[in-house]
């Protein structure tokens, strides 16, 4: 098991009760009890997610029993109906796991797939010029689903109930339908005449084609159906028999190119996690084919050659935001799915490497990203990603992101089927060197091919410490790489989740060449004092990120959880204290 004794309660319980043998051995035995309860894992279990019906159906399935993969699989679940326009059955996600029996970490990949018919070109017109939208919404912009076969993969492997156990309280919200709150209508605002031209995605998530009143019932009686069936059938009832050859004929109905081989073929990775050591903090986050972990590390390494403690409060901002500037320039050029290019993590993760990047810092002037070299930039989508993260009294542990890419994705649903799909395609780089239509521009490592993973900037972290176990992550695209990079920096000043999710958020991607800030994410004297550094500020029209976290204070036994204030989310302890 991971988690050991802490030797520092043991001195003290010793400690207490001299000249006494008899006392000091009942003591003795008292503190060994006390010590093997502990060690066993933390004093509750906590979720927190980014609504209250997924957490709350999360804490039914550990008081039944389950374990905290099998609450990954319904809270996953549970997302796929409430936050439709976030995740889904129709979506994908990476779960890094921690298993407590025998410490075993790994992420279980559930990234959506090119369909084998995919190519380079897919999303060129003849003249080489980006086809609008065809990589944004319908049937065309959907890679080949992985979350069913992601959540099967943990039920089967880790969980310790039957599926259709963990996912009955994610049918019951499909059939019973859960009310629309801002965030819904925000959503499904920003992707109205995408919902409003695809009349059964409008019959399913808008009101008379029109955004619905806050409170009004959503109800997805095909989606409880299929997620009852999985429940009894498996996630083969997703990929194989009639259920795909609906979905494959209403994909192809609606200009797609799925074919039943694709879904057939579907399958998950486990994936070993990046990790690193981060001034007595180990950190594991997620490996290609997200570009998460390594982005993350390569910051925090190049951070480990400054001494962030002993400066003042904006030479430590800026030099944060130069190493993020430092460590998202590599992503566009290498990262890519590392089943089909090779990723050279050990070189982007020498330590040599970062040393001569962190030396490339001046503490007293901003680097304009030009004189780095020229590489391609980065998008800002994806913004409408889910995170969760659980942690069972076994020290169990989930860190789930999960994403259809885009609010509501392809906003396109094939008849019948209760399935929205993904707009994932957009995550490859389309055209090469061109900005699509989000201004991201990427390189051949991401480019199109069939039944290859699209890259994600999603990155679902634990931060392990003697004393503290923490597991975090947030949606925010290409942001969420830095929003966890401060997260993990906030743990390391010896703050607790509700700190991290609080967390003031400024981002620099290397290009374009600016610190973006959430409103109020910088002071107006950081503004100025960073602008006199030289750096080019942009602030964003509204905040950004969802960062849902849970820490055990092991020295103090202690569980906490925390929501994002920016969203909608629920932490919560059971037992609830
Ligand atoms: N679709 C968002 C991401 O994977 O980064």
């Amino acid at each position: 098991m991971f988690v050991t004794m802490d030797p520092a309660r043991g001195q003290e319980a010793v400690g207490g009760t001299p000249g006494n043998r008899c006392c000091w051995l009942i003591a003795a035995i008292l503190c060994q009890l006390a010590l093997a309860c502990a060690a066993d894992g933390p004093p509750g279990a906590a979720i927190a997610s980014a609504h209250p019906l997924a957490t709350r159906a999360g804490l039914e399935t550990l008081q039944n029993g389950g374990n905290a993969f099998d609450a990954a699989v319904t809270v996953s679940a549970a997302l796929a109906v409430v936050e439709p326009y976030s995740s889904g059955i129709g979506g994908g996600g990476f779960w890094l796991l921690h298993r407590a029996s025998d410490g075993r970490q790994i992420m279980v990949d559930g990234r959506e797939k090119a369909p084998g018919a995919a190519y380079r070109r897919l999303y060129l017109d003849e003249h080489d010029n980006v086809r609008e939208g065809a990589s944004l919404e319908g049937a065309l912009a959907a890679g080949i689903p992985g979350l069913a076969a992601g959540l099967g993969h943990l039920a089967t492997n880790f969980g310790r109930l039957p599926i259709g156990k963990s996912l009955a309280p994610a049918v019951r919200l499909a059939r019973e339908g859960f009310p629309v709150t801002q965030g819904y209508r925000d959503m499904a605002g920003w992707r109205l005449k995408a919902l409003q031209k695809h009349p059964e995605t409008a019959r399913l998530y808008l009101a008379n084609n029109a955004l619905p009143e806050f409170g009004h019932p959503i109800i997805q009686e095909d989606l409880g159906n299929l997620l009852e069936q999985i429940g009894m059938n498996g996630p083969g009832y997703f990929y194989q028999g009639q259920f795909a050859q609906r979905l494959v004929e209403g994909v192809r109905a609606g200009g797609g190119i799925w074919s039943l081989e694709d879904l057939r073929n579907y399958v998950v990775a486990e994936r070993a996690p990046i990790v690193t050591e981060y001034r007595g903090i180990r950190v594991v986050s997620a490996p290609p084919p997200s570009s998460g972990g390594i982005v993350l590390v390569q910051a925090l390494e190049i951070l480990e050659h400054e001494d962030l403690a002993g400066i003042d409060h904006i030479t430590r901002m800026h030099i944060v935001i130069e190493a993020m500037r430092r460590a998202y320039r590599d992503r566009a050029v290498y990262l890519g799915d590392p089943d089909f290019v090779e990723v050279p993590t050990d070189r982007l993760l020498a330590p040599d490497y970062l040393a001569g990047l962190a030396l490339t810092i001046d503490p007293k002037r901003a680097t304009p990203s030009a004189e780095l070299g020229d590489t391609p930039g980065l998008s800002l989508r994806g913004e409408s990603t889910t995170h969760f993260s659980i942690m069972d009294t076994d020290g169990n542990r989930v860190a789930g992101t999960l994403s259809i890419n885009l609010p509501f994705g392809a906003a396109f649903v094939p008849p019948g089927t209760g399935v929205l799909l993904n707009d994932e395609m957009d995550d490859f780089s389309i055209k090469p060197n061109t900005p699509n239509a989000y201004g991201l521009v990427g390189d051949h490592a991401n480019s199109v091919a069939a039944n290859k993973r699209p890259l994600s900037s999603m990155t679902p972290t634990f931060v392990e410490t003697e004393d503290r176990i923490g597991i975090l992550g947030t949606p925010g695209g290409s942001r969420i790489i830095s929003m966890v990079l401060l997260g993990v920096l906030d743990f390391g000043d010896g703050h607790g989740p509700e700190s991290w999710v609080k967390v003031r958020r400024y981002h620099h991607q290397y290009l374009p060449d600016e610190v973006q800030f959430e409103p109020h994410g910088l002071v107006a004297y950081e503004q100025e004092e960073l602008r006199r550094l030289g750096h080019t500020l942009k602030q964003t029209s509204y905040s950004y990120g969802d960062m849902h976290a849970v820490m055990w204070d092991r020295k103090n036994n202690q569980i906490f959880a925390a929501a994002d204030p920016r969203g909608e989310g629920k932490a919560a302890l059971l037992p609830d204290p």
